[in-house]
């Protein structure tokens, strides 16, 4: 079953990838601010508040800093600036303040926040700015916590997907080339990122993958990008179409018919537990439509292009398994994504088709736009039959219909397990990725029985979120905790967000990644 594509040259791939890829912003740490032009971001508490180093710097200029700060409505609330251009007395370009409101509560969130906001006030032409990680003695955070946060916060919002721009003017290119962390412990604070910053890596692969067109970026060549995982150590398997049909996944080949692009299915496995190597792995799944027309029930014209992004989920899965392995997670984890392109053509699967599943279990394909859930149906029970995990996770950019349940904020958590629901949403509110749950059961079980089928792939109008969980939930083994997070809302944002700039979010990575760091890494 094992299987590694022919065409798969590592080295090809990282020549292609590499080209036209955005330099990531490079993060440094240093005891004090740098001599020399640069610009430079100082923290200033509510209030108005000066720490240690803004009085400091306040009286080396002479009162300026508080005399701008007094003649602007810049108070220190949390994550506001205030840019002072070429201050006098200084070789600074520009001195950014910037809120972290009540010192005595700005946690870790905040932070990364405040780094955040930071990066997207530095948008002058400044390649080097320092950032001052001040010392207020009501903080219970120590420095160096709080100046890791704020460059992971920095890295995050300084993404940028930009490499299919040729006519860019430099002003409109991010300057800033690297950002110098300044604080009190900074070694501690260095060590500290060591490990945001592979997070932030994982953050960056998914929000590329998610970026990328559906030309460039289809089944085989996502299968690619998982498959580079390997050189972190990440044993991974593609399985093509000719093996998915020795084992039954009509649902998944189903969808993926009627396009040109070949189906994969993609399993990468993290055993960073040598000592509990036998131990039944976590597992994530992902939805992977790299392109969703909705088939024969083709969607409508306008805003079709976004469904480039339905393969967000596997994106996220790829992306947290990057991060787990990049940081050397001690957890045994797997992440499978069920890769396919939805198309309409002449041997594309019918609105009334029956498939039989990899579990045996019959569906009438009554409504070839739900076609995720076809997708997942094999991969869950793949992930189940191959790996016995200790409990699932899914995500996927299923339904329309959770974005008119929650907006761009929350993902729709559904789960047959109070506790795995209560870690993930205890994960997802400490790395700012909420989750909201919503409830299951038999009545909205029944929605999906099918006169002619075990079930049909969509219910009536109503609860549409949750009968697609429920259709999920069917291909769930007795006593197997499961999880899905229906993303579709979360996974692509149209303005800018304190961690992240319009387009892609990459929203899971951090979240899976704190659900394993908090309940299954061993220490
Ligand atoms: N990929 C879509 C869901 C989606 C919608 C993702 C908006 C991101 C933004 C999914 O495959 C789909 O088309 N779902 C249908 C299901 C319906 C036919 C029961 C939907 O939500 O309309
Ligand atoms: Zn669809
Ligand atoms: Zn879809």
């Amino acid at each position: 079953m094992q299987r590694l594509d022919k065409f798969s040259s590592l080295s090809k791939l990282k020549k292609q990838s590499n080209k036209g890829v955005p330099v990531m912003l490079k993060i440094a740490f240093a005891a004090d601010t740098l001599p020399g032009q640069h610009a430079l971001v100082l923290t200033v508490a509510a209030k108005r508040k000066l720490g240690e180093q803004g009085l400091k710097l306040d009286k080396k200029l002479g009162g300026a800093l508080s005399r701008a700060v007094e003649a602007s409505h810049f108070t220190g609330a949390k994550e506001q600036t205030l840019t002072i251009l070429a201050p006098a007395k200084t070789r600074l370009t520009r001195l950014v303040l910037v809120g972290i409101g009540d010192a005595a509560v700005a946690d870790a969130s905040l932070f990364a926040r405040v780094g955040g906001a930071a990066a997207a006030a530095l948008n002058g032409k400044d390649a080097q700015a320092v950032f001052l990680v001040d010392c207020f003695k009501e903080s219970k955070l120590a420095v160096s916590e709080a100046a890791a946060h704020a460059a992971l916060g920095a890295r995050l919002r300084s993404y940028r997907f930009d490499k299919y721009q040729t006519k860019q003017k430099p002003d409109q290119k991010p300057a800033l080339k690297t950002l110098t962390l300044a604080s009190k412990d900074f070694a501690a604070a260095k060590a500290l990122y060591a490990p945001l910053d592979k997070i932030a890596e994982g953050v960056a692969l998914a929000r590329d993958l998610v970026s990328e067109p559906g030309n460039v970026l289809y089944p085989e060549t996502l299968a690619q990008h998982a498959l580079a995982l390997s050189e972190l150590g990440v044993k991974v398997t593609i399985l093509d179409e000719k093996q998915m049909k020795k084992l039954g996944m009509n649902a998944l080949l189903g969808v993926a018919q009627g396009s040109v692009n070949a189906p994969r299915l993609v399993a990468l496995h993290w055993q960073g537990d040598a000592q509990a190597k036998d131990k039944a792995p976590v597992c994530f799944v992902g939805k992977g439509v790299t392109f969703d027309s909705g088939g024969i029930s083709l969607k409508p014209g306008a805003g079709m292009e976004a469904m480039k992004y339905d393969m967000a989920g596997a994106a996220a899965v790829i992306g947290a398994i990057k991060a787990l392995a990049g940081r050397k997670a001690k957890a045994n984890v797997v992440g499978i994504v069920g890769l396919v392109e939805n198309m309409p053509s002449g041997n594309a699967q019918r609105p009334g088709d029956v498939v039989t599943t990899a579990s045996g279990q019959t569906i009438e394909v009554v409504n070839t736009d739900a076609e995720g859930r076809l997708v997942l149906a094999d991969a869950l029970w793949y992930a189940q039959e191959t790996f016995k995990p200790r409990c699932i996770v899914d995500l996927a950019t299923l339904t329309g219909a959770i974005v008119i349940a929650l907006g761009h904020e929350y993902a729709g958590l559904f789960s047959n397990d109070d506790a795995l629901s209560d870690q993930l949403t205890k994960a997802g509110k400490g790395v700012e990725e909420t989750l909201w749950r919503f409830p299951l059961g038999d009545a909205f079980d029944k929605l999906i029985n099918s006169p002619i089928a075990d079930m049909k792939n969509v219910g009536e109008r109503g609860a549409g979120s949750i009968t697609a969980a429920q259709f999920l939930q069917r291909f769930i083994k007795k006593g197997t905790p499961w999880a899905h997070l229906d993303i579709a809302g979360t996974a692509w944002q149209e303005k800018d967000k304190p961690l992240s700039v319009k387009g892609a979010t990459a929203f899971g990575v951090r979240l899976l990644d704190r659900l394993v760091a908090d309940n299954f890494e061993a220490q």
